[in-house]
């Protein structure tokens, strides 16, 4: 009898994994979601993920969020940079295996990019949303396709990336990436930025093991790197077997790459447990153009400059004052040079006076070219650039200047005479006075004189007459 027990076990076993796989929430062609009422989105089998429609901005999105906690948190969004969508759409599993959303007028927008002759979807625990053919082999997987968070079961190979999100709540393309690179270092830079050295801010690796190194995350927890022959090269994170946690890692708006687990109680929240990088300065173009991260105030504008988007630093800052046009190289009035100390920013110069200048030298060189609009004054050396300043930050170790070209404001007309012009109006009106008196003295004198010189004319006149 005691022979018997371990077989039972074993059926068991089997039994329940079969039950599981069975348990998949299947969805199949010809069903639709709306974004409101109980029909808006496809649950998984405990009930933990969800795909189907979140709301975003004044209307909805597609996506997969965690569904099973008090705050609903998005991990994947469909198409992210298009616009919300109204109420009045459709998500339609088409009978010719197409995942599209219908507009009210008909047009259409495929969900799993243009994937097509899918026969069963499914909402899985691990919260992967994957399309199956008929030979139930998965032709598309949301875990391909990363946004801006990572989640156990999830792997990132070479030259794949993430990019952050606009927002907490709008899950569009951000402003930063996440790059596994060929040289095996899982590495972070601003968008629009090529995955070189200077721009890069943050990330982890091993040197030397790429091309093919791999991020890999385990179901507790434990961020990893293999190497291209699947040998562990590096752990980032520890794994943690405590039950009821879930985890993922995210590509946050601030640049910030952040491990998170949540626990499952009914006061669960997300607590960090890792992150990189650090300081929260580091990630480059964080405050936008034209704008300085600080590590105790945060983003400020440059002096002479105001924000662009009060919802966003992304978009930097502008002037607040009006720019004349430069025509040649010449001095242009109307500017001072203001300065912000211990700033750096991306070097990106025109022109770099050299022999060794003042301080004062290199703001006078900067308000003497009508070209420059900043000047970077470092150990003697006047580096002049035009706007936009990028990545500007305060370093309390570096003893960079940055001196900004900003405009005088104009002087406000008053209305009211100033005691000091109408003192000198009574000493104009002296001069004046004095200058009239004169000039008739003058005129009395002259005329005394011809009057004189012609009585004697006519006197002599008169005698030679005689
Ligand atoms: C992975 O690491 C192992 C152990 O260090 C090494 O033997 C193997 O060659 C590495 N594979 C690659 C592709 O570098
Ligand atoms: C990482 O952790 C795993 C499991 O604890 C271990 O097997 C592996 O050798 C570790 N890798 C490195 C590079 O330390």
């Amino acid at each position: 009898m005691a022979t018997i027990w371990p077989l039972l076990l074993l059926l068991s076993v089997i039994f329940t994994a079969e039950a599981q796989q069975a348990e998949q929430p299947v969805i199949r062609r010809g069903s639709l979601l709306i974004p409101t009422g109980t029909n808006s989105s496809w649950l998984s089998r405990s009930g933990l993920y969800a795909f189907g429609f979140y709301e975003q901005g004044n209307g909805y999105a597609v996506g997969i969020f965690i569904a099973g906690i008090r705050n609903k948190t998005v991990v994947w969004t469909a198409n992210r940079d298009n616009p919300p969508v109204p109420g009045d759409v459709k998500l339609h599993f088409t009978s010719n295996g197409r995942l599209v959303l219908q507009t009210a007028q008909g047009m259409e927008t495929g969900i799993a990019g243009n994937t097509q002759g899918a026969a069963a979807a499914s909402m899985l625990d691990s919260g992967n949303f994957v399309l199956y053919n008929s030979d139930n082999s998965t032709i598309w997987q949301s875990f391909d396709k990363p946004t801006d968070t990572f989640l156990p079961g999830q792997k990132l190979t070479t030259d794949e990336d993430m990019f952050s999100s606009y927002s907490a709540t709008n899950q569009s393309t951000g402003i930063f990436r996440l790059i596994m690179q060929q040289d095996g270092y899982l590495a972070m830079y601003p968008v629009g930025t090529p995955p070189r050295l200077e721009y890069g801010y943050g990330g982890v690796g091993v040197s030397g093991e790429g091309p093919n190194v791999s991020l890999n995350f385990d179901a507790d927890g434990r961020l990893y790197l293999l190497n291209g022959t699947g040998i562990s090269i590096m752990n980032i994170t520890k794994g943690d077997t405590t039950k009821g946690v879930i985890y993922r890692l995210t590509l946050d708006p601030d640049g910030i790459l952040r491990h998170y687990s949540h626990n499952m109680d009914q006061n669960g929240v997300w607590n960090v447990t890792w992150s990189n990088p650090k300081d929260k300065c580091d990630p480059k173009g964080l405050c936008g153009i034209n704008a300085f991260c600080d590590q105790d105030a945060g983003c400020e504008c440059l002096p002479g400059f105001k924000r662009v988007n009060k919802d966003s630093w992304a978009s930097g800052c502008e002037r607040n004052f009006d720019s004349k046009c430069c025509k040649s190289n010449e001095a242009v009035t109307g500017y001072t040079m203001e300065t912000e100390l211990r700033t750096e920013w991306q070097n990106d110069s025109y022109s770099i006076l050299t022999s060794p200048l003042t301080q004062e030298e290199c703001g006078e060189a900067c308000l003497g070219d009508c070209n420059c609009e900043a000047a970077l004054y470092k150990d003697g050396k006047c580096m002049k650039q035009r706007l936009p300043l990028k990545f500007v930050r305060r370093n309390l170790s570096d003893s960079s200047v940055a001196l900004i070209k900003v405009g005088t404001s104009p002087i406000s007309p008053d209305p009211g005479v100033p005691k000091e012009s109408k003192k000198k109006n009574r000493v104009d009106i002296l001069i004046i006075g004095v200058s009239l008196l004169s000039f008739a003295c003058i005129i009395l004198v002259v005329s005394g004189i011809v009057v004189y010189k012609y009585r004697v004319w006519l006197y002599r006149n008169i005698s030679n007459a005689l």
